[in-house]
C-alpha cells in the first residue's frame, strides 16, 4: 500500500484502488485521474463506495490495495456538520480560525464570501434560522475557506428541492469559475453531474469500479450550463445507460 500526500496542487491519482470493510469490498480496482482544476462528478448506486472514495482522497481512510496520491483535499460530508452554537459567519470562518487566522480577519473573509453566495444579511443567523439551501451555502463557504486545492463534495445538494437545487448549481458554477479548484462531486443526479462537471464517472454497484468515464465537452461558464443543452442531454443519457447496464 502506498499513499503519499503530494505537493502537486490539485492533482488526484488513484491506481487500482481497493477498499474493504471486513468482508465487504466497497471499492475494487478503481483507477481515476483528476487533473488540477478539473470538475469530476461521480455517480453510482447507493452503497457503491462514493463516500468511501471521497474519504480516501481526503486522507480520512486508507486504501487496502493500489495507490492513491492527492494534493490537500477537504471533504464536505454528506450530512452537513454546521455547528449550531455558531452563527453562519463563524461556521464559514472555522477553517480559517483553525489555521490560526485572527477572529476579525477570518470573519471579514467569511462575510465577503457569504455575501458572494447571496447570504448578505444572514451572516449572524444561527444554523436553525437558515433554510436548507442557505445551510448548504454556508457549508460550501466553509469548504472553500479551507483553502484546499481539492474539494470533495458529497451530495452537496441532495436534500434540496428542484428550484433551490438549480439555483445552488448556478452559484457553485459561478464560484468555481471565479476561484477554480479541483472538484470531486458525488451526486445521485446524472443531470446535475452533466450540468456541473467536465467529466462524469459512473461506478458499478458494490464493489464499486469505474464503468464509464464520460467527457462532457461543453465549457463551464460563469453562469453554468443549461440542462437542455443537447450535449448535456446526451451525456446524461449515456451516464444513465451506463448505470442501467452496470445494474442489469
Ligand atoms: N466505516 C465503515 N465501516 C464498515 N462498512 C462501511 C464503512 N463505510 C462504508 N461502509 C460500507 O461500504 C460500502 C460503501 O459505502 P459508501 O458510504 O461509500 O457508499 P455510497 O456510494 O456513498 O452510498 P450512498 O449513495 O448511499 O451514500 C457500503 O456497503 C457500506 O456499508
Ligand atoms: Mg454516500
Amino acid at each position: 500500500m502506498v499513499q503519499t500526500p503530494r505537493d502537486v496542487e490539485g492533482d488526484v491519482l488513484l491506481e487500482g484502488v481497493t477498499r474493504r470493510f471486513g468482508a465487504v469490498v466497497a471499492l475494487q480496482d478503481v483507477t481515476l485521474r483528476v487533473a488540477p482544476r478539473e470538475v469530476v462528478a461521480v455517480v453510482g448506486p447507493s452503497g457503491c463506495g462514493k463516500s468511501t472514495l471521497l474519504e480516501l482522497v481526503c486522507g480520512l481512510q486508507r486504501v487496502d490495495a493500489g495507490t492513491l496520491t492527492a494534493g490537500r483535499a477537504v471533504l464536505m460530508p454528506q450530512r452537513d456538520l454546521l455547528l449550531p452554537w455558531l452563527d453562519a459567519r463563524d461556521n464559514a470562518a472555522l477553517p480559517l480560525r483553525l489555521a490560526g487566522t485572527g477572529k476579525d480577519a477570518a470573519r471579514a473573509e467569511a462575510h465577503t464570501l457569504l455575501a458572494e453566495l447571496g447570504l448578505d444579511g444572514f451572516e449572524r443567523s444561527r444554523t436553525w434560522e437558515l433554510s436548507g439551501g442557505m445551510r448548504q451555502r454556508v457549508a460550501v463557504a466553509r469548504t472553500l475557506l479551507s483553502g484546499a486545492p481539492i474539494l470533495c463534495l458529497d451530495e452537496p445538494f441532495g436534500a434540496l428541492d428542484a428550484i433551490t437545487r438549480a439555483d445552488a448549481q448556478a452559484w457553485l458554477a459561478s464560484i468555481l469559475d471565479r476561484t477554480p479548484r479541483t472538484v470531486l462531486l458525488v451526486t445521485h443526479d446524472v443531470e446535475e453531474a452533466a450540468v456541473l462537471a467536465d467529466r462524469v464517472i459512473v461506478l458499478s454497484p458494490r464493489p464499486g469500479h469505474v464503468v464509464a468515464d464520460l467527457q462532457v465537452g461543453v465549457p463551464r461558464g460563469p453562469a453554468g450550463r443549461s440542462p437542455t443543452d443537447p450535449q448535456i442531454v446526451a451525456v446524461r443519457a449515456r451516464a444513465l445507460e451506463a448505470l442501467r447496464g452496470a445494474m442489469a
